[in-house]
C-alpha cells in the first residue's frame, strides 16, 4: 500500500496530453466525460431524493476519483479495507467510513491512528460493527489517542454476510458503544450486497423491500430504547433507487455507477434509476489474426472475470465482436456472426476497447488508470492517475 503518490514512470508521464492513439496496450482507461456524467446523475437523484451521497471508494481505489466525487456533492467515501481508508486520508478525503469490520490488533491501531488524523484536520473517520468482541477491541485501540470514531452498527438485512440480526441484539451493542467515551453511535449499515445483481427490477425491488423491513423494525427498537440510530447507511448501484424509495436510509454509498461494468448492465434497467454509461475500458491492441478469429493483448492479468468476461466496446466502423477466454495475456475475438464464409475480422494492430465484466477488482489489478478526455475514439490523456490503494492491508 503507498499512501504517497510516487513519481510517474516517464513512459507514463509522457503520455498526458497525447491522443489516446499513443496509449499502449494492455491499459485501463477512464473516459472522463462519461465518468463525470455519471457523477452528475448521480449526484442529481441524491439531492432529489435528499439522501446524503457516500460513493464506495472500493471501486475506483484512488484519491482523485474521490475528490472528483466530493466536489460534486458527495458528503465523503466509504472505503472497505484500512489501505483504501489511509489511501484516501492520504489523498485529502477529510470524512470516511469504513463500512467493513475489523478486529486484528495491527489493523485497528491502524484505524485509531487515523480518526486521530481525520479529527485533528476537522474530519471525522467512522467504522462498522457487527459483536461486542468488535466494540471491546476498537475501544482499546481508540485509548491509543484521545480521539472519538463514529461507529455504525452493521444489521444483516439478508444478503448472509456481515451484520448482527435485527433485533434487540443492536440496541445491546448501541448501549456496549455508547458506554465507550472514545465512540460515538453513529447509526446503522444496512448493505444488501446480495440484491443488486439480480437481474430484474421486480427481484431487486422485493429484496430492499423485505430489507427495509428489517431497517424500519430495528429503527423502531432503538427508539424504544432512547437510542435513536442518527443515520442509516447503505445501498448499491443495483438498487439504490429502492433503498431511496424505502425512507429507510438517509444515505447510499453506491461505487460502480461511477464507472460502471459489464456486469450492471445485464441488470434489466431500472426506470427509477439514472442512465449509467460505461467509463471504464482496457484498451488493447490485436496482436494475431486467423481466418476465423482475432486475437487481443488482454487475458485474466488485465480484466477481472468473477462476473464474466468483458463485452468488447462497439465503435463506428469496427465489426461487432465477442470476446472469448484466451488465458492470462491473450484474449480471443469472435465476430458475433460467425455463420459467414469470410468473418468480418479486425485487422493486426488494431485497438479494440473491453468493457470488464466487473469493475472493482479489474481497477485493482492495475497500478494507474488512465485517464481521458473527449472520449475513446479520439479523445487525448488528461491524467494518468496511480491506483493507491491497491492489495488486502
Ligand atoms: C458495503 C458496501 N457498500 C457499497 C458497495 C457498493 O456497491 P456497488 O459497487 O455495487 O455500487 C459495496 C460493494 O460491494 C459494499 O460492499
Amino acid at each position: 500500500m503507498k499512501t504517497q503518490a510516487e513519481p510517474l514512470p516517464d513512459h507514463l508521464r509522457a503520455l498526458v496530453g497525447q491522443g489516446v492513439d499513443q496509449i499502449d496496450t494492455p491499459a485501463l482507461v477512464v473516459d472522463l466525460d462519461a465518468a463525470n456524467r455519471n457523477l452528475q446523475r448521480m449526484v442529481e437523484f441524491a439531492e432529489k431524493h435528499r439522501l446524503r451521497l457516500r460513493p464506495h471508494a472500493k471501486m475506483h481505489k484512488a484519491p482523485l476519483m474521490a475528490r472528483l466525487q466530493l466536489q460534486a456533492g458527495a458528503v465523503g467515501v466509504c472505503a472497505q479495507t484500512v489501505a483504501e481508508a489511509e489511501a484516501m486520508g492520504a489523498g485529502g478525503i477529510n470524512d470516511i467510513f469504513i463500512s467493513n469490520e475489523m478486529l486484528s490488533v495491527a489493523k485497528l491501531r491502524r484505524v485509531a491512528a487515523m480518526a486521530h488524523q481525520l479529527q485533528v484536520r476537522g474530519g471525522q473517520l467512522a467504522i462498522a460493527v457487527d459483536s461486542a468482541e468488535g466494540v471491546e477491541r476498537l475501544a482499546q485501540a481508540m485509548q491509543l489517542t484521545n480521539a472519538v470514531i463514529d461507529v455504525f452498527i452493521e444489521i444483516d438485512v439478508g444478503q448472509g454476510r456481515c451484520g448482527v440480526a435485527p433485533d434487540e441484539r443492536v440496541v445491546t451493542l448501541a448501549r456496549q458503544i455508547a458506554g465507550r467515551t472514545s465512540l460515538r453511535f453513529a447509526g446503522l449499515h444496512a448493505y444488501q450486497g446480495g440484491a443488486q445483481h439480480l437481474r430484474t427490477v421486480a427481484e431487486r425491488q422485493a429484496a430492499i423491500v423485505a430489507a427495509a423491513a428489517k431497517v424500519k423494525d430495528v429503527r423502531r427498537l432503538l427508539e424504544a430504547a432512547e437510542m435513536p440510530a442518527p443515520l442509516v447507511t447503505g445501498a448499491g448501484t443495483g438498487t439504490f433507487a429502492h433503498e431511496a424509495a424505502s425512507g429507510a436510509w438517509n444515505e447510499i454509498q453506491p461505487g460502480s455507477f461511477l464507472f460502471m461494468d459489464a456486469d450492471y448492465q445485464r441488470n434489466e434497467r431500472d426506470p427509477a434509476q439514472p442512465q449509467f454509461e460505461p467509463a471504464l475500458f482496457v484498451k488493447s491492441q490485436v496482436i494475431s489474426v486467423s481466418e476465423r478469429h482475432a486475437v487481443c493483448d488482454a487475458g485474466h492479468k488485465s480484466h477481472a472475470i468473477d462476473s464474466g468476461l468483458p463485452e468488447v466496446q462497439a465503435l463506428p466502423g469496427q465489426p461487432p465482436l465477442r470476446f472469448a477466454n484466451g488465458g492470462d495475456e491473450h484474449g480471443v475475438l469472435h465476430p458475433l456472426d460467425d455463420g459467414g464464409e469470410l468473418p468480418n475480422l479486425p485487422t493486426l494492430g488494431d485497438t479494440v476497447w473491453l468493457v470488464p465484466g466487473h469493475c472493482d477488482p479489474t481497477v485493482n489489478l492495475h497500478n494507474h488508470l488512465v485517464v481521458v478526455r473527449d472520449g475513446i475514439a479520439a479523445g487525448r490523456v488528461e491524467a494518468v492517475v496511480p491506483v493507491m490503494a491497491r492489495g488486502f492491508w
